[in-house]
Parts: C-alpha cells; sequence; structure tokens
C-alpha cells in the first residue's frame, strides 16, 4: 500500500479498512482525499486477499461534506474539468462489498460518499443531510439521486430544500442505514459484518452485489435476466459444487473463489 497523506489504510482478516483522516476539518473531502480513497479502495479491490472494505471516518464526523474552502474559488469549467466529482463515479466500479461505518457528521459529500458504499453502519450519534442548499448549489455527487431512491420523493425534497438533517434512528427507518449501535461499537460492527461477508463465496458475493446494484438502473425484466445468467453462471464455478456438496455432507465449505 502506497502512503497517503489524507486517510489511513490497514488490514485485517480479510477485510480492508479505509479511514478518512483530515479530523480538523471534519473529514472535509478535498481532491487529494477524494483520490486517495478511490486509490485505496481500487488497491483491496484488487488483493484477492481481500473480501470486504470498510471506510469510516472518527466519532465525531465520518465527512462533513466537500471542502468547502477549495471549492469556494472554483469556476463551473474547472469544476467541470478537475475530475472532482468525476471521483466519487469511480466507486461504482469496486466489486468487493463495501461497508460505510458512519459516527458523527455525514453531510453533503460525506453522505454522498456513504449512499455509494453497498452497506452503511451508524452510530447513536451519526447525522444525514445534504446541506448545500445553504451554500447556493445542490448535491453534485449523487446526492439528489440516491437519496431519493433510498428514503422517497417527500423526505428527500425536504432534505434538499430545507437542509432537514436525519438522526441515526431516522436513517433507520427510511432505509438509509443497516442498522445503529452505540458509538463505541460502530466499528467493531462493521468489521465484523465485514469480515462474515469475507468468508462466504467470493464470486456468490460479486454476482449478488452486481445483480442488487442492477435493480436501481434497468427494468424489471432486464434485472431479472441479467440475475438468473449471473444464477446459471455460478454453475460454472467451483464453489457451487463445494458450497451444495457440503450442504449434503453436513460439512463447512472451503470456498476458492473459482
Ligand atoms: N469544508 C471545509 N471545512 C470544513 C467543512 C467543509 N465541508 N466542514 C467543517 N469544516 C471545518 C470548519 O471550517 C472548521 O475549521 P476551522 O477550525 O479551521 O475553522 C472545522 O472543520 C470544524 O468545524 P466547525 O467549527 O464548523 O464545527 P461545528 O461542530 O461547529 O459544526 C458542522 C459542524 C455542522 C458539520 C459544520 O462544520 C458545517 O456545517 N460544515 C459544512 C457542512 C456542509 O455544508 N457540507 C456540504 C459541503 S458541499 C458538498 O458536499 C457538495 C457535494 O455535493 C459534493
Amino acid at each position: 500500500m502506497p502512503a497517503y497523506e489524507t486517510i489511513l489504510t490497514e488490514i485485517q482478516g480479510r477485510v480492508g479498512l479505509i479511514r478518512l483522516n483530515r479530523p480538523r476539518a471534519l473529514n472535509a473531502l478535498n481532491s487529494v482525499m477524494v483520490s486517495e480513497i478511490m486509490a485505496a479502495l481500487e488497491a483491496f479491490d484488487a488483493d484477492d486477499s481481500i473480501g470486504a472494505i470498510v471506510l469510516t471516518g472518527n466519532e465525531r464526523a465520518f465527512a462533513a461534506g466537500a471542502d468547502i474552502k477549495e471549492m469556494s474559488q472554483a469556476s463551473a469549467v474547472e469544476m467541470l474539468t478537475n475530475g472532482y466529482i468525476d471521483t466519487f463515479d469511480r466507486i461504482r466500479s469496486i466489486k468487493k462489498p463495501v461497508i460505510a461505518a458512519v459516527s458523527g457528521w455525514c453531510l453533503g459529500g460525506g453522505n454522498e460518499l456513504a449512499m455509494s458504499c453497498d452497506m452503511v453502519v451508524a452510530s447513536e450519534s451519526a447525522r444525514f443531510g445534504q446541506p448545500e442548499v445553504n451554500l447556493g448549489v445542490i448535491p453534485g455527487a449523487g446526492g439528489t439521486q440516491r437519496l431519493t431512491r433510498a428514503v422517497g420523493k417527500v423526505l428527500a425534497m425536504e432534505i434538499v430544500l430545507n437542509d432537514r438533517r436525519l438522526t441515526a434512528q431516522e436513517a433507520l427507518q427510511f432505509g438509509l442505514v443497516n442498522r445503529v449501535v452505540p458509538v463505541e461499537r460502530y466499528l467493531e460492527e462493521a468489521l465484523e459484518l465485514a469480515q462474515q461477508i469475507a468468508a462466504r463465496a467470493p464470486l456468490a458475493v460479486r454476482f449478488g452485489k452486481e445483480a442488487v446494484n442492477h435493480a436501481f438502473e434497468t427494468s424489471l425484466s432486464d434485472g431479472l435476466a441479467d440475475e438468473r445468467r449471473a444464477f446459471y453462471f455460478c454453475f460454472a464455478s467451483e464453489d457451487q459444487k463445494e458450497g451444495m456438496q457440503a450442504f449434503l455432507e453436513k460439512r463447512a465449505p472451503v470456498w476458492k473463489g473459482q
């Protein structure tokens, strides 16, 4: 792993952990940090010893949004050409499951980053919002689209148009997070979830992630057809033979990812 300036990375078992590390700026996402997050995600994705990835901040902030200092003087053309927003799109190409472990502020680009992950474990102190309207802009990294798909139109309108902030419990109620746990446990809980998934059949996890994501992109009939092709393809894997044989022999399967 290369040395990063704005994030810390480590490997725990089969899980790659990325910590956003600009605590004095509440992990505001400057362009270096966004590039480094994507580089670390891509490095873990390419590493066969890693089965899942956890992305976290610290107790006070997952991330308080894009770095306002950095973008305050930008022109429209600079925003278009500097690649900052485009970098967020690369998270969609990560094949392994990515779990956000969120505590404290999760605002603007921070919430967009969390919503780009596959699952979210929140601490009781997590606060979610899209406060861009206060800055004279709208969310630019998926905030209007992923949020609306998760929480529905009327609540998304209130969040985007009037800076409504959600508590962790509200985020759970509206389907933005998987679970809410005490602050002392949120990272541990996310790591445990990641270790469990990382211990499962790698190809089935990969195809399952792809298929669920596809549900947001396509018609039901196209989604079902794609799901079926992936399901049939599983039968070309050694893991399918092993998984079903192990069930019949009443033993634990040994996955090869082949
Ligand atoms: N960008 C740059 N710096 C930020 C920041 C941000 N998004 N959020 C916080 N900081 C900095 C503050 O400037 C402050 O730095 P200094 O000590 O050097 O002054 C430090 O972090 C601590 O922040 P506060 O003193 O404001 O802490 P607080 O506890 O009083 O308030 C907060 C916390 C409510 C999160 C407040 O900091 C805040 O409102 N931040 C901005 C949130 C925001 O508007 N996010 C959207 C950004 S735009 C975006 O994300 C666009 C997109 O779609 C990609």
